[in-house]
């Protein structure tokens, strides 16, 4: 594999559900991944989080079995903070989103990187200005944004602070497009970036739905999936109200702009579920219940269709968005 700009290492902190995700598709691009998680038990199952994602890529035929032994292989644990940075040209974050813990851990990782190394953070809302206040060479750093699954899904948000140099953000273009990715750069910052900023004006409308019981909460699920998202698969937003006609948009817009929520306060159903300790699948229930059997079903269901789509869409010659 050439080097983009010298890049051969990289380092990931933070292994949980966007750094695991994160480290796989950088190794099974070619790099040696240093990966480090303050927990010892996400340190410990990482190889076999990714064994496992790999093994449905595998099973999509986009990657051969002999190839998972040498990808897992580049998957370097360090046990602490220091030694997963050495020697990397290129790191990301994926801890929590706290803006301290992340402003720390970048102001740390400034001092005992390579001054060369790039500096990326992926944070969900916070731009770099925010999370590397206390950086001392703001121009070595930025966000990339991943979005979960960050092993399946094709697009990355780039996002630098005015401060950024023009040279860390074409590197880190460039090598997000060696990986896979199609590397999307924001001309300025701003709090939740592009993507964000879309699915919480569409959340905050679908929880109100949800709280004024206009449907239940399957058949919202369907309606969406079977409308929006089955369009937004293949085209844009913008490109979808082309082929609509905007003349026809303007009056739907102005007819229903000012019906639709625009309170900034949670929804009641949010605040209700989230107060009774029914976070998702993480605590086994959210809109739906996820017994251990159904979440390895409705899991691997996911992955699934979700490469196949990747590979209609996004896989070599087969889509535009590749070109
Ligand atoms: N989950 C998503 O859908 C999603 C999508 C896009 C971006 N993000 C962003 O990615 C980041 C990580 O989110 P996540 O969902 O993977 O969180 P997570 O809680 O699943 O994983 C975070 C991991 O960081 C580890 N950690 C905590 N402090 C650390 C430290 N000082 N050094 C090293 N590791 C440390 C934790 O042990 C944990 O394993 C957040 O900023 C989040 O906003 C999340």
């Amino acid at each position: 594999m050439k080097p983009i700009n010298g890049i051969r290492r990289v380092a990931v902190l933070g292994l949980g559900t966007m750094g695991h995700g994160i480290a796989q598709t950088f190794a099974l691009a070619g790099y040696d991944v240093a990966c480090y998680d303050a927990s010892a038990s996400a340190r410990a199952s990482l190889i076999e989080r990714v064994r496992a994602n790999l093994a449905a890529f595998v099973a999509a035929e986009l990657v051969e079995p002999e190839q998972v032994g040498p990808t897992l292989a580049r998957l370097h644990l360090a046990d602490t903070e220091d030694a997963a940075v050495a020697g990397v040209q290129f790191l990301t974050e994926a801890v929590p989103e706290d803006l301290a813990l992340k402003q720390d851990l970048l102001a740390r990782l400034e001092r005992t990187a390579a001054p060369e190394t790039i500096l990326a953070s992926n944070s969900s809302s916070f731009p770099i200005s925010q999370s590397g206040r206390l950086l001392h060479h703001p121009q070595r750093a930025l966000v990339t944004h991943w979005f979960n699954p960050p092993h399946l899904t094709p697009v990355v948000e780039v996002v630098p602070s005015p401060l950024t140099s023009g040279a860390v953000v074409q590197t880190t273009m460039q090598i997000l497009a060696r990986i896979g990715k199609v590397p999307i750069p924001l001309r300025r910052e701003l709090p939740g970036f592009l993507v964000n900023r879309v699915q919480v004006a569409i959340q905050r409308e679908v929880w109100d739905l949800v709280d004024q019981g206009v449907a239940t909460r399957d058949e919202i699920d369907a309606a969406i999936r079977g409308t929006v998202g089955f369009r937004f698969a293949v085209m844009g937003p913008l490109e979808i109200h082309d082929f609509a006609g905007l003349d026809i948009q303007l009056t739907t817009y102005r007819n229903l702009v000012g019906e639709i929520r625009s309170e900034t306060s949670p929804p009641t159903v949010l605040d209700e579920l989230v107060g009774a300790g029914h976070l998702g699948i993480k605590s086994g229930r959210g809109f739906y219940d996820y017994p251990p059997e159904r979440l390895v079903a409705r899991r691997t269901r996911r992955d699934s269709l979700l490469l196949r789509l990747w590979k209609l869409l996004y896989h070599s010659s087969s889509g535009e968005e590749t070109s």
